[in-house]
């Protein structure tokens, strides 16, 4: 059991302790070029939101969304639940504010927040007061962690711009502890028509330039602003071959869910907005899947879920190792 805050026992690769910066004595990790494209396109992300008036409110929101996704609905619930846990990994870190957020619920654990991106030497930057937290620049597909050694694995929004989500599920799932939890969040396939566009740009975005990106992102927040500022309803009917589902749509919701992501928050604004929508075509690598192939991953993995939550946007989940029966 890892009893000490030193997260240097926690890796199989000798690693070096900066501060509260991790890095491999020897990085001899191949990445490949859409994961590259990838995280160049994170660290754009994140150097835009970093500083942003909006930004606490960006947090706030995903903090509240994660009690959701995985089940605790309270912070005190998340609380109790980590206060067993010795070892937490927040994988995907981004700007760190999850990671951060774990820390502080947890001060008995190690937190460990990784990224492929300079987002992590953002996040190393801004949290140096926690002693329990640690971040590292890395592939999560291969974090260098040993194997069991993890409690608490948290991959929220992330596993999907991974090169090979599997692939990546099947490590995560390997550095969790036998008793531990892998909480992952899997982005939800939609309609056919928002497949084939987002589609088009899974094969178009790496040959097109950030600076266009960012327009492109800009003009899809526009459009998603003029049509919720249309403040119109209506009821779609049930269009199966398209996999349009019938109901009462805000006509910006119904663009969005079925055609094509034009995000829109009045109360984040516009910058941020923008950066939500270049979020999700800027990257390369932005899988989706269906049900079935969240359950797919999950048992050829040997995973099994403690909890499972859907809503239209995700599947998310609680999944531990399968007691074999
Ligand atoms: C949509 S953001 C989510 C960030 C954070 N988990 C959150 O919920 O705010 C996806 C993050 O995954 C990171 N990422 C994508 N592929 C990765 C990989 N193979 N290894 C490590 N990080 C990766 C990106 O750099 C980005 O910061």
């Amino acid at each position: 059991m890892m009893t000490t805050n030193d997260p240097a026992t926690r890796f199989e690769r000798p690693v070096i302790l900066e501060g509260n910066r991790i890095r491999f004595l020897k990085d001899q990790s191949t990445v490949a070029v859409n994961q590259l494209q990838t995280r160049d396109a994170f660290s754009d992300k994140w150097n835009a939101t970093q500083g942003l008036d909006q930004e606490e409110k960006l947090f706030e929101t995903q903090r509240a969304w994660f009690l959701r996704l995985y089940g605790f609905e309270t912070e005190e619930n998340l609380r109790n639940y980590l206060k067993a846990a010795k070892t937490i990994v927040d994988t995907g870190c981004g700007l760190g504010y999850k990671a951060a957020w774990l820390a502080e619920l947890a001060p008995h654990a190690c937190v460990i927040g990784i990224d492929l991106s300079d987002s992590v030497h953002l996040a190393a930057s801004r949290y140096t007061d926690a002693p329990n937290l640690f971040f590292l620049q890395a592939d999560i597909a291969d974090t260098g962690l040993r194997s069991g050694s993890c409690d608490v694995v948290v991959c929220d929004q992330v596993i999907m711009h991974t090169e090979d989500p599997e692939r990546t599920f099947v490590h995560l799932a390997g550095i969790t502890a036998p008793e531990g939890e892998f909480l992952c969040y899997f982005y939800r396939k939609k309609a056919l028509p928002r497949e084939l566009i987002d589609d088009h740009f899974r094969s178009r975005t790496h040959e097109v330039d950030a600076e266009t990106m960012w327009a492109f992102s800009a003009q899809l927040t526009e459009l998603g602003k003029r049509l919720s500022e249309l403040n119109v309803s209506f009821d779609s009917p049930d269009i199966p071959m398209l996999g349009i589902q019938g109901g009462t749509y805000d006509i910006q919701r119904f663009i969005y869910w079925n055609f094509l992501k034009c995000f829109w928050r009045p109360d984040w604004g516009f910058e941020l907005s923008k950066i939500t929508n270049f979020d999700w075509y800027a990257p390369s690598n932005a899988s989706r899947f269906s049900r079935e192939e969240v359950f797919g991953i999950v048992s050829r993995t040997k995973m099994e879920a403690n909890f499972f939550h859907e809503e239209e946007a995700c599947y998310s989940g609680r999944f531990r190792h399968a007691i074999s029966k």
